[in-house]
């Protein structure tokens, strides 16, 4: 039988050990239950050979890793809820005896050194780094609804002090320089030189004496008012929502500097294990996933399709729509862009994005110069012969059926058979328009979020006609311009506006029957939505609102949307007026123009997240049970990058999952 191989193996020369971690097979290091058990034998053989050895060196067999921390799979695998309790009791153990070894250990970084493999290295008596830009440092666990649980809230303050506790709340990661100023590496190497070949250098400084580490003795006695502080901060960033992960690590940190590293580790895996039960950490354990997912559109390509090359594009309409699309085809793809509009909107629309492209360039955002950029625009006002060969065409002209129809009709005459042509309309169902079009197999939906060059998501509708190479291409797009896709079979609204509009309805029958606009729109930003959906039907539009109500979706507009626009008032960015003043507060002259009920409902807030949080997955379950998605995680992106929804809680499908709901209501759960 195959001897299986350790991933901490180690050798010895000149009483030097050198462990060669790799978890094989896997893009990089993480804690797998295989890695925790070999590294914990790797520590007890090597507490065997104490006699023999000086030193030990701690180096990756990845190229570009040292190791990325734990696996969040472990920790959110809900058939082994003893997971987490194990990995990080292990963590614990093993690393404190690592830690009283009694021999000099050095951990020689090279990429990134993050979560659990920086705890790692923080257990060791010294830490190098190279200076490769992949080389990045730090505890981001809080940025997943998490706190590093083994051994940074302690360890971590413990070398650096207080400023470790910022570090470990804001998630942040550090270039090596950095890292080294703040004390949290002790040397940086050149990438060029060998890693190795330093690290045994720098170790045998340490047996013998040679180098001075700086460790300071920090004092901790003014640490409640210190945390005190934090806290503050905290809820001020959150407005005063309650985040477990940040809650429980300053209690973490808190009770644990006051007692020595034994008792500390055992206060901070109690802390751990509750907020690995929370389900925001849950939650936000999915929007990671979600976002890794979607992170690269290129791999939910089908297997074996060879993308279309995209070197040359066009698009029709110059307004607010195709402005951003342009911004965002130049600064990620540097192709040519035919753009086709009345005289009258072209001056307007190049300054516009030279504006914006300048505003990149001057924050250092931009590959490529402003003024290279802009010359890849042709603008044209008819059918020129620059349309003969472009590949993709994205149509971007005003929301009417007929306008649209006209334009495919010329657009056809004009570019080849083969070229894709892709419909931003945020309304009118692909399969209609495809009508107009020769060849409609490649012919679908794109449907960009304003601003584009800010929203990351892009909705790909899949029309009947619509070819699966088609998709395919546009997910190639989707990677080309760095958006997030959702695709999605044809359906009033497709994902997000089929979610965000019953959302509307729900919120202003809520409205209308007596609650204060005030406490709707906190309920929701309580609940972690940036704005409530009051405030938002005021920034995007009233008459946007109004307009995708009674023209899109054939509905009646709510009451209070009808009387709102009649009396001009279209929101506040837009005509100066709207539901809120400049100073945010609610304007006093629209409460006459909301009907008012006799008995005004007296709800709670929770009563009210509930009731608002409904309709997400009442529209997330007809989604899927319709086919118009295949996967929850569709509806999860298109909520959290479309509207807003609260990354910690992980989307509604997640979170009903999470919460109960979906077995409540419906026997079973989305994922
Ligand atoms: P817009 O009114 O800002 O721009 C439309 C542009 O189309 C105008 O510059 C107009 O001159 C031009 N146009 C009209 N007829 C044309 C023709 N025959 N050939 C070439 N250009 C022509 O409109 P916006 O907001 O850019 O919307 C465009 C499309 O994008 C619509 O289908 C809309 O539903 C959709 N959309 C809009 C979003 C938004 O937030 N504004 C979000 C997502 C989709």
């Amino acid at each position: 039988m195959e001897q299986k191989t350790s991933i901490f193996p180690y050798q010895i020369e000149d009483g030097l050990a050198v462990v060669t971690f790799d978890v094989k097979g896997e893009a990089v290091n993480t804690w797998t239950d295989e890695a925790l058990i070999d590294f914990g034998e790797t520590i007890r053989s090597l507490e065997k050979e104490k006699d023999v050895i000086k030193g030990i060196i701690f180096i990756s067999g990845k190229p570009s890793n040292f190791h990325a921390g734990a696996n969040l799979k472990t920790i959110t695998d809900p058939n082994d809820s003893e997971g987490t309790d194990k990995v990080i009791s292990r963590l614990h153990r093993d690393f404190f005896r690592m830690e009283n070894l009694g021999i000099p250990t050095l951990a020689a970084i090279n990429g990134a050194c993050m979560g659990g493999g920086y705890e790692l290295a923080l257990a060791m008596t010294a830490r190098m780094a190279t200076d490769s830009p992949r080389t990045l440092i730090g505890l981001p666990e809080c940025n997943v609804g998490l706190f590093p649980g083994g051994g940074g809230t302690q360890r971590l303050p413990r070398l650096i002090g207080y400023q470790a506790i910022e570090l470990i709340l804001k998630g942040k990661t550090l270039p090596p320089a950095k890292a080294l100023e703040l004390g949290m590496i002790d040397r940086v190497v050149p990438e060029k030189d060998d890693l190795l070949v330093r690290a045994k250098e720098f170790v045998l400084e340490l047996i013998e004496g040679k180098v001075q580490l700086k460790r300071t003795r920090h004092d901790f006695s003014d640490l409640d008012s210190i945390i005190d502080l934090a806290r503050q901060t905290v809820l001020k960033a959150t407005r005063g929502r309650e985040l477990p992960s940040h809650t429980l690590v300053l209690k973490s940190i808190h009770e644990g500097l006051k007692a020595p590293l034994e008792e500390a580790l055992a206060i901070e895996r109690k802390y751990f294990l509750d907020v690995a039960n929370t389900p925001e950490a849950k939650g936000s354990i999915n929007t990671f996933f979600l976002k890794t997912y979607t992170d690269k559109p290129a791999g939910m390509i089908s297997k074996g399709f060879e993308p279309k090359p995209l070197k040359k594009i066009a698009m029709l309409g110059f307004g607010t729509m195709g402005r951003g699309i342009i911004i965002d085809i130049l600064r990620r793809m540097q192709v040519p862009v035919v753009v086709k509009d009345l005289p009258e909107a072209i001056g307007p629309g190049q300054e516009f994005i030279r504006k914006v492209l300048q505003g990149m360039a001057d924050k250092g955002r931009l590959k490529g110069s402003v003024d290279s950029l802009c010359d890849l625009i042709k603008p044209v006002s008819e059918w020129t012969d620059d349309f003969k060969d472009v590949d993709l065409v994205i149509e971007a002209v005003f929301e009417d059926p007929a306008l649209k129809a006209e334009v495919y009709k010329e657009l056809c005459n004009t570019v080849r058979d083969d070229c894709l042509i892709a419909s931003n309309t945020s309304s009118i169902p692909v399969t209609e328009l495809a009508k107009n079009v020769t060849k409609p197999g490649r012919f679908c939906g794109a449907h960009f979020f304003s601003p584009v060059w800010m929203m990351q998501l892009l909705e790909v509708i899949r029309g009947e006609e619509t070819v699966e190479d088609t998709i395919n291409n546009l997910l190639n797009f989707c990677a080309a311009v760095k958006k997030r896709p959702v695709v999605c079979n044809d359906y009033p609204g497709f994902v997000v506006n089929a979610m965000l509009f019953p959302y509307f309805v729900k919120t202003y029958e809520i409205l209308e029957s007596g609650v204060p606009i005030e406490k709707i729109d906190e309920a929701m930003t309580g609940f972690g939505f940036p704005v409530g959906p009051i405030r938002l039907t005021d920034e995007v539009g009233i008459d946007v609102i109004h307009f995708v109500f009674t023209k899109s979706l054939g509905q009646r507009a709510p009451q209070t949307i009808e009387n709102v626009v009649k009396a001009g008032r279209l929101g506040r960015k837009k005509s100066g007026k709207g539901f809120f003043l400049e100073d945010g507060s609610v304007d006093p002259e629209v409460l006459p123009l909301i009907p008012a009920k006799a008995k005004p409902k007296d709800y709670t807030v929770n009563e009210l997240r509930d009731m608002l949080f409904l309709p997400f997955v009442e529209v997330g379950k007809e989604l899927l049970e319709k086919g118009i998605v295949t996967d929850p995680r569709s509806i999860d992106t298109g909520a959290i990058w479309g509207i807003g929804f609260p990354a910690d809680k992980g989307g509604p499908m997640k979170w009903a999952d999470l919460t109960g709901l979906s077995r409540k209501l419906y026997g079973s759960d989305f994922y």
